[in-house]
């Protein structure tokens, strides 16, 4: 794995940002894997901000969502793919076919689950692929002690990703328990892997996953086992690694 500390939030989001400008650079055809939640804001500014130059062109990438709460239309204000719409794919020149989030409301979620890993396939499979990580080492919706082998499928989400995501809802009632998302099997399938984690309330996560053996408790922890991992984190995130012999910082 390859872990690099950046002074503050800003510098961790433009240099997870220059990696996926990169990418897209080099490959203009690109399949880029995204994420959601409060992590990739910063970086999804900066990529708008280098497509606004004319640096970046979107018109032949195309994406795939970790993830999207079941129930929610993708015009719901709280749904992953509204999040994307505002936060980076109205900004930039993609193409609308392009842009695959799971459908919340599919008649049946487990032919949706087969038809999004269809999608991903047909496409040539995820070039590169972007992650948070949640408070207990979950990527995507895939919970701790999910099996390492699960494509996408419906997840039930735990308290405390329940208790994570009530922030955004007006009642806590209202705050999904279930999501379609990505499986640990599909997320280890990507050629690269950028990981991006700030904040001291993900220092916990950010060692089980780099410095405890590879447990299914974290699932992040099999990252370990991919060999193309970059992981970018600002000073809060990575203090409980200081005392972690696997790292070099
Ligand atoms: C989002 C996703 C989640 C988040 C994680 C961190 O698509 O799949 O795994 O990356 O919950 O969320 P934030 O960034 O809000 O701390």
């Amino acid at each position: 794995m390859n872990i690099r500390v950046f002074e503050n939030e800003l510098q961790a989001s433009q240099a997870t940002a220059l990696l996926l400008a990169a990418q897209i650079l080099d490959k203009p055809a690109s399949v880029l894997g995204l994420a959601t939640g409060s992590t990739p804001l910063k970086t999804y500014q900066e990529l708008i901000r280098l497509s606004g130059n004319g640096i970046l062109d979107w018109s032949q990438v195309t994406t795939f969502n970790l993830d999207e709460y079941l129930g929610l239309a993708g015009d719901h204000e709280q749904s992953y793919r509204h999040f994307m719409m505002k936060n980076l794919f109205g900004k930039v020149n993609m193409r609308p076919e392009a842009i695959n989030v799971p459908d919340g409301i599919a008649a049946d979620p487990a032919v949706e689950c087969m038809e999004f890993e269809r999608r991903i396939r047909q496409a040539g499979g995820v070039d590169l692929q972007l992650l948070g990580i949640g408070r207990n080492g979950h990527i995507g919706f895939n919970e701790p002690d999910t099996k390492f082998t699960t494509l996408t499928q419906v997840v039930d989400l735990t308290e405390d990703t329940i208790d994570a995501n009530a922030r955004f809802f007006a009642d806590a009632a209202d705050v999904p328990r279930q999501a379609i998302s990505m499986g640990i099997g599909t997320i280890m399938r990507a050629k690269k892997i950028v990981l991006l984690a700030m904040g001291a309330d993900k220092a916990r996560a950010v060692r089980s996953m780099v410095c405890n053996p590879v447990d299914p408790a974290c699932p992040a922890s099999v990252l370990q086992l991919h060999g193309n991992v970059t992981i970018l984190l600002d000073r809060p995130a990575a203090t409980a690694l200081s005392h972690c012999p696997e790292v070099t910082l």
